[in-house]
């Protein structure tokens, strides 16, 4: 059954630095690494290593970063005939990478901008018969509304990873089976100040404000679910010494994907998400660290 994942593709320009820039700083870091990243593409990539029936619809520049995102996708064995390009340069994240593995990112969405519910309505083919869409939230607000609206319409199954953290409008958490979260965004999405309630907690709170089911992803301490009669499932992390996390959470989401859509259940989701998750983090760079299923 095949996923189309809608979203953002960025070149990640990463530096390794000894700790993160104060404000006014220069700091001296490592050789410049530009590698291919993206939300969406990270997702859509991860899943098609695994080898899931995967498309992309996104939009990037015309330009060589362009090429990369392109490439990448493809050698993952993504289809990119949804892929639109756009007179504006293709999005780009500035990260720096700190020897815990931890990174800080700013993000210029660029081409990622002109993902527009026009744009879907012209790649309808493309995700009208899917079986999941994946959505996350670097790409506009209403893009996410209007595919979340389409897919309750359609009864396609929706997938959202509200990452960046930003809020969830109800009408799109009514769609969502399931929502991808940390603690962090599940805590915003439910409007309380983080750390105010447990994790399962916070699931069952969503799944109250509408949401169909729920997964909350802890880190080091692994992922739940909250499933639609409330029932939480939690499964654990694997212990491995994380040397970049960047797109690690993208990896959580895009195995979830192919397991739920190879029709296995949720808890086989969330412990292939893991799986993936856990090599990703051992390996430099979001797309470029994530493994073929021979691998695992
Ligand atoms: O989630 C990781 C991703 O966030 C990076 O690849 C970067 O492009 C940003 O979008
Ligand atoms: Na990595």
């Amino acid at each position: 059954m095949s996923i189309v994942v809608i979203g953002s593709a960025n070149a990640d320009l990463v530096i390794e630095v000894d700790r993160r820039p104060a404000g006014g700083e220069t700091l001296i870091g490592s050789d410049l690494v530009i590698t291919p990243g993206g939300k969406g593409a990270n997702q859509a990539v991860a899943a098609g290593l695994l080898g899931a029936d995967v498309a992309f619809v996104g939009c990037v520049g015309a330009d060589g970063n362009g090429d990369l995102l392109r490439r990448s996708l493809e050698s993952a064995g993504v289809r990119t005939a949804g892929m639109a390009t756009a007179d504006r340069p293709t999005g780009c994240a500035l990260i720096v990478v700190t020897p815990d593995g931890e990174n800080s990112i700013v993000v210029s969405p660029g081409a990622n901008g002109r993902v527009t519910p026009d744009l879907m309505a012209e790649h309808e083919a493309e995700w009208s018969r899917a079986f999941i869409v994946v959505m996350q939230h670097e790409v506009p607000l209403e893009t996410v509304t209007y595919m979340a609206a389409q897919c309750r319409e359609r009864g396609v199954r929706f997938v959202l990873n509200a990452a960046p953290a930003a809020d969830v409008p109800g009408d799109v958490l009514a769609a969502c089976d399931p929502l991808v979260v940390n603690e962090t965004e599940a805590a915003l999405v439910v409007g309380v100040p983080a750390d105010a309630a447990e994790p399962a907690e916070l699931g069952r709170q969503l799944l109250d404000r509408g949401a169909r089911s729920v997964v909350i992803t802890l880190g080091a301490q692994g992922s739940l679910a909250v499933l639609p009669d409330g029932t939480v499932v939690t499964h654990p992390a694997e212990r491995v010494t994380a040397v970049d996390t960047t797109g690690a959470g993208d990896a959580f989401v895009g195995a979830m994907a192919a397991a739920l859509a190879s029709g296995q259940n949720i808890e086989h989701a969330l412990a292939l998400g893991t799986r993936v998750a856990a090599v990703a983090v051992q390996r430099r760079g979001a797309q470029a660290s994530y493994p073929r299923r021979d691998e695992l």
